[in-house]
């Protein structure tokens, strides 16, 4: 199973499905890891690593549309069978999704349908909330709207800030992502035998 994985940040998410694959505990090729701003130590770890990176720059399209066909061209390039989301900050648009239909993955750390959007850690602490949590999901055309894969509940510490909270939400949604990613392999392997 071939997969693109995008990132906007820092990348430890997609620095844990690196590791995954190295060790062999996950048995999926990362064909690349794209991003849509320089600078990004996601591309920079990857580069590390030796896997192919793409910067397509949303600064550097006079439109979203625009941005979104270089996009999906950038990642088509790789004929992933899955795209990740990983810490991908940007709403893709249609022309996207159809090129790769319920074959584009997200994570959000917050238990959809709650706090979706880009403070899920945040709007679940100044909520009140006791637990909340991460999902794996299927990405569609809404903000964390796609149908759910998996989701892992974390609770709410008293003395939680964002950071704290969103470091011990970001343990489960690696373990989250590459359970998922192992299970659907699996699938994608059986269904070749
Ligand atoms: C993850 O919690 C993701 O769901 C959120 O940003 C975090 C990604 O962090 N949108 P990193 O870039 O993998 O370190």
């Amino acid at each position: 199973m071939r997969i693109v994985v995008l990132v906007s940040g820092a990348g430890s998410n997609l620095q844990a499905v690196i590791d995954s694959v190295s060790s062999g505990a996950l048995q999926v090729e990362i064909a690349a890891v794209g991003a849509d701003r320089p600078g990004t130590g996601g591309v920079q770890r990857s580069a590390d690593a030796g896997i192919d990176t793409f910067v397509v720059n949303f600064a550097d399209y006079p439109n979203r549309a625009d941005w979104n066909t270089a996009l999906t061209q950038a990642v088509a390039f790789y004929q992933p069978d899955y795209v990740v989301s990983s810490g991908f900050m940007r709403i893709v648009g249609e022309e996207f999704l159809d090129s790769f239909p319920n074959r584009y993955l997200n994570t959000h750390p917050a238990l959809l349908p709650s706090f979706p959007g880009a403070h899920g850690v945040r709007d679940a602490l100044a909520y009140g909330v006791k637990v909340t949590g991460c999902t794996v999901m299927i990405a569609d055309a809404g903000v964390d709207t796609g149908p759910i894969l998996a989701q892992q509940a974390v609770e709410v510490l008293d003395d939680d800030t964002e950071d704290s909270l969103h470091e011990r939400i970001k343990v489960l949604e690696r373990r989250l992502l590459i359970e998922t990613l192992a299970s659907l392999a699996e699938r994608a392997d059986h269904a070749t035998r």
